[in-house]
């Protein structure tokens, strides 16, 4: 018989898959890492499963105990199936722009959810990191994740997605190209991918509203790059540990419009049904098309499904609402 101990054995070995229609303009062969076929529908699931087994270890969490995490909504997801299958209790805090669909996909798999203001700094009492981290000082035997800056979350990164897209392009790849929000991802498989090449170009794409292009490229952190933005899960406006911007080549900006009428395109035109970051991942890598010569392998991962979505970038009323259709 050929089966699984849990569901968390089926996270990782996801497939690549071609880009066709979208990339007709750019010479190379383009190919999707195609995150959305692990068990909570998004890569988040690899790095959760990484964390928790980490913070077992370093017995930062007893059985039983309750795992917290500020999250926009993948990585509480990947969280909540480990803490299901391990026996913990989960708490989400979410900033309030996010989708419905992903506070309603929490709580279905047990998870507690705080909704929290989008519109404060990172440091006011009531924003979701500063939430996240008072329910785990007041909880007794909780452990607050941190996303941000645990680096266990890159190393999930460096442990599978990097060794699974050199070896599925049998080392031929040549550039990654992907959103940014902890930094995990881009880190994670930029550092495996450059030690097995160093000639690889590691190219993140971030948001408007989001300081991280700039600090790239001037080593400033301008709290003017700063506001709110539609685009969800890429952009910060902190600088988490697990983005090592040694390693990454360059940033490009996408805008929320970009963003969201790309996520539609994927889905008409590849039958790609993806989220958010996914339609940002993508107007980023055809801003980037200077970069890529025929023979060029680049690889775009894609974080997450469009499921989640669906009240927002797949919906008509909201892109008219925001001036991102007519
Ligand atoms: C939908 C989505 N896209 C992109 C990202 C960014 O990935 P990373 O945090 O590894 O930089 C996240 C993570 O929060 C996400 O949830």
């Amino acid at each position: 018989m050929d089966y699984k101990n849990n569901i968390l054995e089926t996270i990782g070995n996801t497939p690549l898959v071609k880009i066709n229609k979208l990339v007709e303009d750019i010479p190379a062969l383009v190919l999707a890492k195609y995150e959305t076929f692990n068990p909570g529908n998004s890569v988040k699931d690899r790095m959760a499963v990484k964390m928790l087994a980490d913070a077992e270890e370093k017995g930062l969490i007893k059985p039983g105990g309750t795992i917290v995490e500020g999250t926009s909504g993948n990585t509480g997801m990947g969280l909540a199936l480990a803490a299901i299958v391990k026996g913990y209790k989960m708490v989400c805090t979410l900033a309030d722009k996010q989708s419905k669909e992903k506070i309603d996909i929490l709580r279905a798999v047990g998870c507690e959810v705080i909704v929290c203001p989008t519109s404060v700094a990172p440091e006011h009492p009531d924003s979701y990191y500063s939430t996240a981290k008072r329910i785990a000082a007041e909880r007794p035997n909780s452990w607050y994740v941190n996303q941000y800056d645990n680096l266990a979350n890159s190393q999930a990164h460096y442990e599978s997605t990097g060794p699974e897209i050199w070896n599925q392009t049998d080392g031929k790849v040549t550039h990654f190209v992907v959103g940014v929000g902890t930094g995990g991802t881009i880190s994670g498989v930029g550092k495996y991918l450059k030690e097995q090449n160093p000639n690889v170009k590691i190219w993140g794409v971030d948001t408007y509203g989001s300081v991280f292009k700039k600090y790239h490229e001037t080593g400033e952190f301008d709290e003017n790059e700063i506001y709110p933005y539609i685009t969800e899960g890429i952009g910060e406006d902190i600088l988490p540990k697990n983005v090592n911007f040694d390693i990454i080549d360059g940033f490009t900006k996408v805008t929320d419009k970009d963003a969201a009428v790309y996520t539609r395109r994927l889905a008409e035109e590849e039958g790609m049904f993806l989220g958010n970051s996914a339609g940002a991942a993508m107007k980023g890598l055809l801003q980037l098309k200077d970069e890529f010569k025929e023979d060029d392998v680049v690889v775009i991962l894609f974080h997450d499904h469009g499921s989640r979505y669906i009240g927002k970038m797949y919906n008509d009323e909201w892109m008219k609402a925001n001036g991102f259709i007519d």
